[in-house]
């Protein structure tokens, strides 16, 4: 089996990559070119299956559709997993047209393929429950209605309803993934969790101060990436094409993740939290709770990792980061790039 996989560098990218290759698939990923290295997370993939052909790069831009087709004609895939995008909502304020032609242009160029393909191609879209808008406290479900808050959200709930139309009009194989946040050590640091974590290790270590943080009271469903890509890994082998939430059916507010991450090191967050208004957002998304029991009940998914275990693995995974830091600092091979920082 082969997949052709975007946004292979990313967190899901790189938990994603893993399970296909665990699972004997033949990975086709793309990456951008950038002035620095920015296949981190895959390295340890690529020392392993590149030489052996399981998995081969490209680099490629979803706004390049000349060379998604020219990918997708001469690779044939089995299955595309759409995962690229401009992930951060806050910088989708900031950067509002890159940010949702990543999720117009990526998604037609890539089912305009499927479409012209000789091939039964399945299509899988990395939609989000930033689409809902965290408007009440309803538990969210494949039913609920989209109230898009940011030009992210907007540019995914596109994408969402092209999968569709892909599928109704040319009964494509395209599903929608509307997936709830999903963390892990591998998280980009600019996310409220991993930028927590980072700070908790570096605070334990003694080479940070304080950390910055918005909207204490925002309410995520938090559950583990791992977990989440399993889900879209089943989606795809669902007999009827289809979109599924995956959540992990509880709620907590950052000011909890927060307090849970400080104590897993024996800290008070009170201690090191500080307000900055420069991580409010011009419009927010109070509150996500969803409902994984369509996941459940047609694909068999199950969240796995509790609350309580994400953050004492993505603490715990910080904690030894910044202990390897503070032996470059004591060497004079790395400078604290990070705020507050503690100077020795
Ligand atoms: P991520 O870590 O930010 O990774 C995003 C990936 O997209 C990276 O590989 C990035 O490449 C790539 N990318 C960005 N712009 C691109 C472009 N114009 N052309 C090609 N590639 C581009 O995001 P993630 O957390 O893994 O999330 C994966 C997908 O699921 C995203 O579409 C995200 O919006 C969606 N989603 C995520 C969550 C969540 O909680 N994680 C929840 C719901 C939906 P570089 O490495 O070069 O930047
Ligand atoms: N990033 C960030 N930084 N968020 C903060 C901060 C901060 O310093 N302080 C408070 N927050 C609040 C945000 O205002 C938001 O309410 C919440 O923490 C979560 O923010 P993020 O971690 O940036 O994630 P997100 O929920 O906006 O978006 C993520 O989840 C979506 C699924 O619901 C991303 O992964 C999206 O790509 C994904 O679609």
């Amino acid at each position: 089996m082969k997949a052709f996989v975007t946004g292979v560098t990313g967190q899901d990218g790189f938990y994603l990559t893993k399970l296909l290759l665990d699972k004997g698939y033949q990975v086709h990923g793309t990456i951008r070119r950038s002035s620095s290295f920015n296949t981190e997370r895959i390295d340890p993939l690529i020392s392993e299956y590149e030489e052996g052909g399981l998995l081969k790069l490209y680099y490629s831009d979803l706004l390049d559709s000349s060379s998604l087709n020219n990918l997708i004609n001469s690779i044939e895939p089995d299955e595309i997993y759409n995962l690229a995008a401009q992930s951060h909502v806050a910088v989708s304020f900031k950067n509002p047209l890159y940010s949702t032609q990543t999720s117009v242009v990526g998604p037609i160029t890539l089912l305009e393929a499927v479409k012209n393909s000789k091939k039964d191609i399945k299509y899988y879209q990395a939609s989000s429950s930033e689409m809902f808008g965290g408007i009440d406290s309803n538990t969210l479900n494949e039913n609920t209605k989209f109230r898009p808050k940011s030009p992210y959200a907007v540019g995914k709930v596109f994408a969402h309803e092209i999968t569709k139309v892909y599928r109704e009009s040319y009964g494509i194989f395209g599903v929608n993934g509307i997936l709830f946040n999903h963390e892990s050590p591998l998280r980009g640091e600019t996310f409220v969790t991993r930028k927590i974590t980072r700070a908790v290790g570096r605070i334990k270590n003694m080479l940070q101060e304080k950390v910055t943080l918005g909207n204490l009271e925002a309410s995520r469903d938090w559950g583990f990436a791992g977990d989440y890509v399993e889900g879209m890994y089943l989606m795809m082998q669902h007999s009827i094409p289809d979109d599924w939430v995956l959540a992990t059916g509880e709620t907590h507010t950052v000011k909890e993740f927060a307090e849970l991450a400080f104590n897993e090191v024996g800290l008070n967050y009170q201690d090191y939290v500080l307000i900055d208004s420069r991580h409010q957002r011009p419009n927010e998304v109070n509150y996500l709770l969803g409902d994984p029991s369509k996941a459940k009940s047609e694909l068999g998914w199950e969240n796995k990792t509790s609350f309580s275990s994400l953050v004492k693995k993505m603490v715990e995974e910080d904690v030894l980061l910044a202990e390897r830091e503070k032996v470059l600092l004591e060497k004079g091979l790395l400078k604290p790039t990070w705020e507050y920082p503690i100077k020795n």
